[in-house]
């Protein structure tokens, strides 16, 4: 079984949202999910630690990342090659987890390890830790720290993205995506949580808290 030293050395540098201590929290929230729905915890273990192995390929593309440059799809293939030598059954299990984590590439997770480990990477982004990692990500992108979200915002379009923005486009669904029960009850409480901070930070960006 692949070491989480084997696996740090795998990965290039990233920034503070995407780097390998998100990898070893999705460990860890998968190796927590995996008990409770009885997965195999083996097959859980190596995809949570190569499944974004290549995340900094298609981090430019973002949106308009296609087969040739969805993370997801290089990263199960980097797989297959590493675990050469393994029972093909392994191997695929694994690969498919790894193929069936993004949210936008259309490829249902179709094992109980696949939706463990889609459910534990998409935790990472809710929560207290997810809070985090937006407003990290819009530093790091020059973004306001604060902007109200006008009605009729659309992505992409003139009204500048902040960590806000991205709750409410975003992150304040994702507890509606998951697709395990342990997974939507650790999600209910960081949903509360996320939902309780942006009440809050509002509030003391207009003078009232
Ligand atoms: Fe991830």
């Amino acid at each position: 079984m692949l070491t989480i030293d084997e696996a740090c050395i795998l990965y290039e540098e990233a920034d503070s949202a995407h780097d390998f201590s998100h990898v070893l929290r999705v460990l860890a929230l998968a190796e927590h999910l995996a008990e409770q729905e009885c997965a195999d915890l083996s097959i859980v273990r190596t995809a949570a630690l190569l499944h974004d192995l290549a995340r900094a390929e298609d981090m430019e593309k973002g949106l308009d990342a296609d087969r040739e440059t969805d993370h997801a799809i290089i990263a199960a293939a980097e797989a297959r090659r590493i675990l050469s030598g393994q029972s093909e059954e392994i191997v695929e299990a694994v690969a498919h987890a790894i193929e069936a984590h993004r949210f936008r590439n259309g490829i249902e997770p179709k094992t109980i390890e696949a939706k463990v480990l889609f459910d534990a990477d998409k935790l990472d982004a809710i929560g207290a830790v997810g809070t985090a990692r937006a407003f990290a990500y819009g530093g790091r992108h020059g973004q306001p720290l604060w902007a109200d979200v006008s009605e009729n915002y659309v992505p992409g379009g003139d009204e500048s993205h902040t960590a806000h923005h991205e709750f409410h486009v975003k992150l304040k669904n994702v507890k509606d995506r998951l697709y395990t029960e342990s997974g939507r009850r650790i999600a209910a409480q960081r949903h509360q949580f996320m939902c309780a901070f942006f009440e809050q930070m509002a509030a003391e960006v207009r003078g009232e808290r």
